[in-house]
Parts: structure tokens; C-alpha cells; sequence
């Protein structure tokens, strides 16, 4: 496997995706992290960074133990930090070095470069350059304003380069991590969603033996492929718990459970909507609504567990951006999502191991194991729901009855998405409930009824977002839909935000 050494750059997990996707395994670990063994890997990577090397804060890793040692690849920071540390020199470019360049220069021969012609697009994205290269180092690559754009040391599998092969807008980005990590490095191509199957269960039976385990199904992908793997891992001993909050989309409930049934799933439904609403009572704030959904959840799911005799372990969704260690202790993915109930993990009073068999896969991966497991694709497609459900784009305090119109809406949208074979270009869509009254006229008759909000949005990973330019036909017939088949709203109304500044929820 590969080892991937965080120096804090945005582009840190996209390099671990395309090596992941040379079916290579790899690694995030902070440059400065204790974590790893470096006898397990096979090469190694330097991830770029918002630091300058010329500043005290700079990360100051110690490569004594990699550099001549394993295959060494340093982008961006990580070629600039190698060139600053053995006797190049680094200063502030006078010249724009972002965005798109091409390669001017390529050394004929580079096994590195191996299929990546001259005139090949590059992507870049640094403030400092490297003005002169270290003296064992051998100039491999330049662009027109970059001429230090890549090196390798001499009598080294050392390697720097200033830009990004990880990104799209590198053309031949793959090809050069592939000629690095598999020609050069000789690193095995082994890490397949066929692959993955067979070790995990093989690795889950070793470590679950015939102990029984709990795991709460959401309807979503993550924590359907983690039961998929488990059942197969452990059959029947694995008890899945599927909650109704009341808050999910019409009919899922039903559709959901009923699918995972046929999937030869070990799996209770149980219906606390009644429970959920009646506690929700009057609650308006969204993080109130937030609190009160998770704890109600962690409730009942307890309760649920406890009627499982001598259940021993707690099974979890949770996928490997959820657990990366960040550079700094307070940013990142890390820090933030543990205010999510669906990943805080284990409540106080059930005192049971954790076993999380997707921790080490992206999401796009988790997809790719469960088409493996042969699950269902239109399952494995779809949109991310959000834990809390309905309950937070019911703008206010939430009734059975809004439930209901909200419901009735959302079907109605994402329905016709399915039909006019939308559902697909988009990530995430549904409908909002406003707080608000507004006045119609439907045949004679004055109205004064609720106004709902569609969002639709595309985006990776829910970060950055933008909304969809839905064909203005289908948002006309969506409209005259709901407005005609859902009585007590008289108004649509489509979100034009992006996040940022907007949030894809509307709470
Ligand atoms: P925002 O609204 O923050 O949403 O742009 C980003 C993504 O997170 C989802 N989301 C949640 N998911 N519990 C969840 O499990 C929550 O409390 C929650 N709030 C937002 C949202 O649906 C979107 O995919």
C-alpha cells in the first residue's frame, strides 16, 4: 500500500482517490502523525500545503527514514519542502502559477513521464516556486512560466512536481501517478470492490466469530453496504434496526424495509413516528429539532438493542473521510461531524464494541463494493437524506399535518425527476415547507395557503454546492402538480443559491 503524508492541502483526499482508483490502496496519515509503520508501505506521497516553506510555521517533517529509502513522490509543497531541505532554493513566483499550464519541456526517456507528451495540461496552484533545483537533481519537466516544474534526484526513486496530478484539469494526472506508483514503485494493483469483499468478510467472520451485532439501517448507502457485508460475514447474527421517525420521504418506510427484506436481511421495522412527532411538539429551532431527533433516536434504537439477548457489538456506517485525522485539531471533516447523531456513535448506556467495516472507503467506493455485493443500483444511487429528515425542511414547528403536505410534495418533485431522467444529474433534491401563508386564486375563490421550496443541487461531497438549471418545462409541469394535487399549497417557488453562502438545507 501507499502512505499519503498530510501537509493540510484541499487536494490531499482527491490523491488518495485517483490512487484508489489504479485499484492501489493508500493511506491519509498528518505529516506529523504517529500512526502509521512505515515498513507497511510501498511508496510514498507528500501531499501539497497552504504553507510556505520559507515561513517558521511550515511543517518541518523528518524524510530521513523515506527519501532513498522507498519511492518518493513530493507535489506541490511536498516537491517544494524536498528542493528547499537539499539545497535548492524556494521563493515567492513572480509570475501567476495557478490554473491551467502545459508542459513545454518533458525529458525524453523519463520513465516517470512515460506517455505524457509535451503540450500535456498541467494544473497549478502554488504562490512560491522553486527558483533552483538541489544539486543531485535532474530537471524533468517544465511549462512556460514554471521551468522547475518537475525533478527527480538522481540515483533516487525520488520525484517533486509543482502541479496538482491529482486534479481533473491535469490531463495525464493518472497516467503519471500510475507510471510513478506502478512502474516505477512496482506497487500491486490489488485493491478491487471484488477484493475488498472477500477480505472484509473473511477479516469480519475472524473478528465477530458467532457474537451477535446491532446496526441501524437508514435507508441510505453507507449503512445498507456495511449490513450487506456484515449478513454475508455473519448471516442472521447480525440484527438489523430500521427506525420510522416520522420524518422520511412517503411510502419509504415500507418501500425500504420491504427491499431490504427481500434482500435476505436480518431486519426489524419499527414505527416511532407517533414518538418522534409528539416530542417535536412546538420545537421551532432547527437545532433544538436536531437534539431532540437524536436523542429520541438513541432511545429507541436502545431499546430495540436491549431486546437482542447478549448482543456484543455495534455496527456503523461510518466511511473513511469520517475518520481521517486532520492536520489541524480543529478544522476538518473529523472535527465537525461529530455533532451528527447518525456518526456520534455509541451512547453511554450500551457498552458495546464498535465495528465500522467501511472505514476505509470513500464514498464513490462504497458504491462500487455494493454493486460488487450485487446490490440493487437504483439503491446504491440514491440521493443523501439527511438524519433528521423532513423534520429540518419543515421551515418552524412541525405538525403530522405538514408532514403530510411536505411529503406529498417531495413525491410528487422527485417522482418527476425519475421520469424525466433527472434524478441522476442531480445530487441531492427535495422540497421545503415554508413558514409562510401566501394569497391565490383558484377558480372563484381566494386562497391563502402554504408556499413550498424546491432545491435541487449538484455537487461531490455536499461541501460546496450549486443549484441545477432544471428544464424550465419540468419545473412548470412539477409546478401545476403540486399545486393542483396537494391541497393546502397554492404557491412554488425554486432555490437559486448556491452554498456557499447558502446551506443546502434550508435549516
Ligand atoms: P448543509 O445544509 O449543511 O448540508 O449544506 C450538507 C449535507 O448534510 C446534510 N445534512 C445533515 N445530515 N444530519 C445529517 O445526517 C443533519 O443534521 C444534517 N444537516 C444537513 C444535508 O442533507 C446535505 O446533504
Amino acid at each position: 500500500k501507499v502512505l499519503i503524508l498530510d501537509f493540510g492541502s484541499q487536494y490531499t483526499q482527491l490523491i488518495a482517490r485517483r490512487v484508489r482508483e489504479l485499484n492501489i490502496f493508500c493511506e491519509i496519515f498528518p505529516f506529523n502523525s504517529k500512526n502509521f509503520e512505515l515498513t507497511n508501505y510501498k511508496a510514498v506521497i507528500l501531499s501539497g500545503s497552504p504553507s510556505s516553506v520559507r515561513t517558521e510555521e511550515a511543517p518541518k517533517p523528518d524524510l530521513s527514514k523515506i527519501k532513498g529509502k522507498l519511492p518518493l513522490l513530493g507535489v506541490c509543497f511536498g516537491a517544494q519542502y524536498m528542493a528547499h531541505n537539499y539545497g535548492g532554493k524556494v521563493a515567492a513566483s513572480n509570475t501567476r502559477e495557478y490554473g491551467r499550464a502545459n508542459l513545454s519541456f518533458v525529458k525524453s526517456n523519463e520513465s516517470f513521464f512515460e506517455g505524457v507528451n509535451e503540450g500535456s495540461q498541467v494544473w497549478m496552484s502554488h504562490s512560491d516556486t522553486i527558483v533552483d533545483l538541489p544539486e543531485n537533481a535532474e530537471l524533468i519537466a517544465s511549462t512556460h512560466d514554471v521551468k522547475n516544474a518537475a525533478f527527480k534526484l538522481t540515483n533516487e526513486t525520488t520525484f517533486g512536481i509543482q502541479f496538482h496530478p491529482e486534479v481533473y484539469h491535469s490531463k495525464d494526472g493518472l497516467k503519471i501517478l500510475s507510471n510513478f506508483l506502478v512502474n516505477i514503485a512496482k506497487v500491486k494493483q490489488d485493491w478491487t470492490p471484488d477484493s475488498f469483499v472477500e477480505s472484509t468478510v473473511q477479516k469480519l467472520k475472524e473478528q465477530l466469530g458467532n457474537d451477535k451485532v446491532v446496526l441501524g439501517l437508514s435507508g441510505g448507502v453507507d449503512s445498507t453496504v456495511a449490513a450487506t457485508l456484515l449478513s454475508k460475514a455473519i448471516g442472521d447474527n447480525l440484527y438489523c434496526i430500521f427506525v420510522n421517525n416520522g420524518l422520511l420521504r412517503k411510502n419509504e418506510f415500507e418501500n425500504v424495509l420491504s427491499q431490504y427484506k427481500g434482500m435476505g436481511l436480518n431486519v426489524k421495522g419499527v414505527d416511532a413516528s407517533a414518538r418522534f412527532l409528539k416530542e417535536l411538539a412546538e420545537e421551532a429551532d432547527p437545532e433544538g429539532k436536531r437534539k431532540i431527533i437524536g436523542r429520541v433516536f438513541i432511545e429507541v434504537f436502545d431499546d430495540e438493542a436491549h431486546l437482542i439477548e447478549d448482543v456484543k457489538w455495534l455496527a456503523q456506517g461510518t466511511i473513511y473521510p469520517d475518520v481521517i485525522e486532520s492536520v489541524s485539531a480543529t478544522g476538518g471533516p473529523s472535527a465537525t461531524i461529530k455533532s451528527h447523531h447518525n456518526v456520534g456513535g455509541l451512547p453511554d448506556f450500551m457498552k458495546l464494541k464498535i465495528v465500522e467495516p467501511l472505514k476505509m472507503l470513500f464514498k464513490d467506493e462504497v458504491r462500487r463494493v455494493g454493486a460488487s455485493l450485487g446490490i440493487d443500483s437504483e439503491l446504491l444511487g440514491r440521493h443523501p437524506f439527511p438524519g433528521p429528515g423532513l423534520a429540518i425542511r419543515i421551515l418552524g414547528d412541525i405538525t403530522a399535518e405538514k408532514v403530510r403536505i411536505l411529503q406529498e410534495v417531495d413525491a410528487i418533485f422527485i417522482n418527476g425527476l425519475k421520469e424525466w431522467g433527472l434524478y441522476n444529474d442531480v445530487w441531492q433534491a427535495g422540497a421545503i415547507l415554508l413558514p409562510v401563508n401566501s394569497v391565490g386564486v383558484m377558480g372563484d375563490e381566494r386562497t391563502y395557503e402554504k408556499v413550498v421550496a424546491l432545491r435541487a443541487v449538484e455537487s461531490t461531497d455536499g461541501m460546496t454546492a450549486d443549484w441545477v438549471n432544471l428544464p424550465y418545462e419540468f419545473l412548470q409541469k412539477t409546478s401545476n402538480q403540486i399545486i393542483n394535487g396537494v391541497k393546502g399549497v397554492n404557491r412554488v417557488v425554486y432555490d437559486i443559491s448556491s452554498k456557499p453562502p447558502a446551506t443546502i438545507e434550508w435549516e
